[in-house]
């Protein structure tokens, strides 16, 4: 016979593993009020706004020549992106598989709801917030960055704006590191500073967000235009300065230097995996997710190839810049003119990933809120709008909260360790759906399953693991962000949920008895 303690203990065991029917998401959606409004144009416009940004304008830079802690790929990058990019297809087939069978918001939280329970899935959640949210932070900080690069170039501008006080376009962190001199103010003892032009466009966005998605995806499509017409330019001017002799030695620091390489260039890849957050509002998401997703990074690949041939084609290793490589590129060869374009493309590209990576935000947070981890006014949908908009504002606030404390550096190679993580994950959720229900219709399925799968999960968790014995910060604060939120579950979502599923059962047994008794 059980003990009672066995029984406490199998009971909580199987709440904590309690998986959600995929069916159960579906009705949810449907009852929803989301638009459905997105096509697979409008899906690839989303993935390469959210792929093509901070990685391919700023950290090409440091992915090729390296930093005081890890080594650079130098012209050999060109095949660390390869690897990033094959390694990225493996879990994009996948997404594609689930976006496909559960279309609906929330991405693969709901995923791994579905194959392996709420307290998996309520941290499924909570690491892709350190991809959308955290990584915000990141991006937000090279806006200001290039922000700064656009304002240099007006010379008529007044001294403050051209040059203002580190305090007021830095962390903390970061600004002492840059001018260990600087006077930063204090509040109570307290060093204050402030990102001011990265508070402001997380704001923006955040407004923009909350009017909804269709206008999103129409602003995103001129911000896309514009950075990959900068690009292009880039590509065709440069190429004509090409000199095969700078791409010798092609590999300084052999397989090691590869492997680092593609870890720094996976920052650029980040955000394919947003498209399945706009499930729920896609059209015909059988045929247009699969189709957006693998298209995006497919153009993507190509593009940042290109620009690596280019890059380290025109310009010796060592004089590659850190800050903006791709407009000092182009004052190197003596066309300064371009660097303002640059910059004005690099900003509408920063953009445009903010826009996505918020938007991934609050369509995750939404998604946790319904299953009932948050209080349910964060459910809340603006009737006119038509978008979860109580969770909009919250998340803002919290990412400009998070953008006083956390630099960009920090931020970046937490959002890459998150992304690896929930590739792995989802990998591992198609080969557990693939057996607990073989029957499930999958209008897309991954082909050469279950070899693709476990060659996502194998190269994604190879390459967490080579970064993780570099990165020193990030390689620390990564647990403690996993500790934090096992700690939130018990304190409240493990709760929230037993109300939640007593709820839905109570409900349950009283909708047969109401039909009986109206027959
Ligand atoms: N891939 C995105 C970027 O490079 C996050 O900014």
């Amino acid at each position: 016979m059980q003990t009672p303690a066995k029984s406490i203990l199998g009971k909580f065991v199987s709440n904590l593993l309690r998986t959600k029917n995929p069916d159960e998401f579906l009705e949810q959606s449907a009852a929803g009020g989301l638009k459905k409004t997105l096509n697979a144009f409008d899906l690839i416009i989303l993935g390469i706004s959210a792929i093509i940004g901070a990685g391919i304008f700023v950290m090409i830079g440091s992915a090729v020549i390296g930093t005081a802690e890890r080594v650079g790929a130098g012209p050999a990058l060109v095949i660390s992106i390869s690897l990033v990019a094959v390694a990225c297809i493996f879990p994009a087939l996948c997404y594609a598989e689930f976006a496909s069978m559960i279309p609906v918001s929330g991405s693969a939280y709901i995923y791994t709801f579905a194959t392996m329970g709420e307290f998996p899935a309520w941290m499924m959640g909570w690491v892709l917030m350190l991809e959308y949210a955290i990584g915000t932070i990141a991006v937000a900080s090279s806006w200001t960055g290039y922000l700064i690069k656009l304002f240099e170039g007006f010379p008529m501008l007044p001294e403050v704006i051209k040059n203002p006080p580190v305090w007021l376009i830095n962390d903390y962190q970061t600004a002492v590191a840059s001018n260990p001199d600087a006077a930063i103010p204090h509040i109570f003892g307290i060093p204050f500073c402030i990102n001011l032009p990265a508070m402001f466009i997380i704001t923006v966005i955040g407004l923009i967000l909350l009017k909804g998605i269709q206008e999103s995806a129409n602003f995103a499509k001129i911000m896309v235009f514009v950075k990959v017409a900068v690009i292009a330019l880039f590509i065709g001017v440069g190429a004509f300065y090409v000199r095969p002799e700078n791409w010798t030695p092609f590999a300084p620091h052999g397989v090691k230097g590869i492997l680092m390489g593609a870890f720094a260039i996976f920052y650029a890849y980040i955000g394919f995996d947003a498209i399945s957050t706009a499930a729920e509002e896609t059209k015909n998401p059988q045929k247009n997710l699969p189709i957006g997703l693998i298209g995006s990074l497919l153009i993507c690949s190509t593009i940042y190839a290109l620009v690596t041939i280019v890059l380290t084609g025109m310009i010796p290793m060592s004089q590659i810049d850190l800050k903006a490589p791709i407009a000092a590129a182009m004052s190197f060869i003596g066309q300064d003119w371009f660097a303002g374009a640059i910059a004005i493309g690099a900003l509408a590209g920063l953009t445009s990933v903010l826009l996505v990576l918020q938007f991934g935000t609050t369509r995750i947070l939404y998604a946790m809120a319904r299953d009932g981890f948050f209080p349910p006014i964060m459910k809340k949908v603006h009737p006119k709008f038509q978008t979860p908009w109580v969770i909009t504002v919250i998340s803002t606030i919290l990412i400009l909260i998070g953008s006083l404390f956390i630099n960009m550096q920090v931020a970046a190679e937490l959002a890459i360790f998150g992304t690896f993580t929930s590739f792995v994950i989802v990998c591992l959720g198609i080969l557990l759906l693939r057996k607990t229900e073989p029957n499930r219709p999958r209008p897309f399925k991954v082909p050469c399953c279950p070899w693709f799968p476990i060659l996502g999960i194998l190269f994604c968790s190879g390459l967490m693991f080579v970064a993780l014995r570099e990165v020193k910060t990030s390689a620390m604060l990564f647990p403690l962000w996993l500790v934090l939120g096992v700690a939130i579950y018990f304190m409240y979502g493990y709760q929230s949920n037993r109300k939640q599923v007593a709820l839905k059962l109570q409900k349950a047994e009283v909708e047969p008895k109401k039909e009986t008794e109206t027959v």
